[in-house]
């Protein structure tokens, strides 16, 4: 195939998952959004083999025939960067290439914290240098995406990937018809991070040792966490914010079963409810991360002076429309 270009640039959102995380890895619906917080990979075509991958995160390292090449940063850097390394090595074997390529990332959500950044940037990277060839296609985009996640957590539901390239508030099912949603009114998310950085691949390798270990409380759990979830869609279509609130606390509840809360996230979530949350949860694997909490605008301020005062950071995020962009 012919280079069309030697520079490339896309960008792809962060995402928080409002109802349905775990158990959409088992087949369930799942809602999620991207949001306006984005991950930028801008690339450069050289003359040499090496894959030179550098993150505003501070680190950097570069792959000369998929040998791993520490340039910059601490233990965790090759199993964040090569990902994204797999992302560039797949779309250059499967466009018969093989040049050098220099990648900067630059993200405005940290690493590890359950908003989806290593996603975005597996579909911003596979965007970026697919678009050296031709115009890239979205549903091929997140297909080669996934499978690169997939080395980050092998049983990955696809869903982060999904949202982040198509956008907007979606309906989520693994190997199915997932589908946007209308939310009768605006959402506002406040997002807080616990500071505690999460392993998904662990947590989700602990749902499945309970899933074979607590059988018969697992289905249960599952079939509570989907009714949830189709009632979830029906309470955002009809603009209903008290039941969505409601909806999430209990779908908190089931996570909290699942053993991926802690003491730490269930006092954050408490702080919310106290100070006029609609209703709070995890969002995305749980164990540290970020929680979610749905807030009345009268009550934004005072839940975020709050969360400060506990030495807590929060983030305010609007639902982003646009999904993947290639510039
Ligand atoms: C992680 O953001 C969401 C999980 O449901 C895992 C997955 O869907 O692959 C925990």
């Amino acid at each position: 195939m012919i280079l069309n270009k030697t520079l490339a640039d896309a960008s792809a959102p962060a995402k928080i998952i409002l109802f349905g995380e775990h158990f959409v890895v088992y087949g369930n619906h799942a809602i999620l959004a991207s949001i306006n917080k984005r991950i930028n990979v801008n690339l450069r075509v050289n003359k040499t083999r090496i894959i030179t991958i550098r993150s505003n995160l501070g680190i950097t390292a570069s792959y000369a025939d998929s040998r791993f090449n520490l340039i910059k940063g601490g233990e965790d850097t090759k199993e964040i960067l090569d990902p994204i390394y797999k992302c560039v090595s797949n779309v250059l074997s499967l466009r018969k290439q093989s040049f050098g390529i220099e990648i900067n990332l630059h993200s405005q959500v940290p690493y590890g914290i359950g908003l989806g950044s290593s996603a975005a940037c597996c579909v911003a990277t596979v965007a970026a240098v697919d678009s050296l060839f031709h115009k890239p296609n979205r549903g091929w985009i997140c297909a080669n995406a996934v499978e690169s996640e997939r080395l980050i957590h092998k049983d990955s539901s696809g869903g982060d990937c999904y949202i982040s390239t198509f956008g907007g508030l979606i309906y989520y099912i693994r190997n199915g018809r997932s589908k946007k949603i209308k939310s009768k009114k605006n959402l506002t998310f406040i997002i807080i991070n616990t500071g505690v950085v999460h392993s998904t691949k662990e947590l989700v390798s602990s749902v499945k040792r309970f899933k074979y270990n607590e059988r018969s409380l697992f289905k249960k759990l599952s079939s509570c966490a989907e009714d949830i979830c189709q009632n979830a869609l029906s309470a955002i279509s009809r603009g209903d914010d008290k039941k969505l609130g409601k909806l999430m606390n209990e779908n908190h509840m089931l996570l909290q079963q699942l053993g991926v809360s802690n003491k730490e996230i269930d006092s954050m979530i408490n702080i919310c409810i106290k100070n006029g949350a609609s209703g709070a949860k995890i969002t995305g694997a749980g164990g540290g991360g970020s929680i979610i909490a749905l807030v009345p605008n009268d009550y934004k301020t005072k839940i975020i002076s709050e969360i400060k005062r506990n030495g807590y950071e929060s983030i305010s995020a609007k639902i982003d429309y646009d999904g993947l962009l290639v510039h």
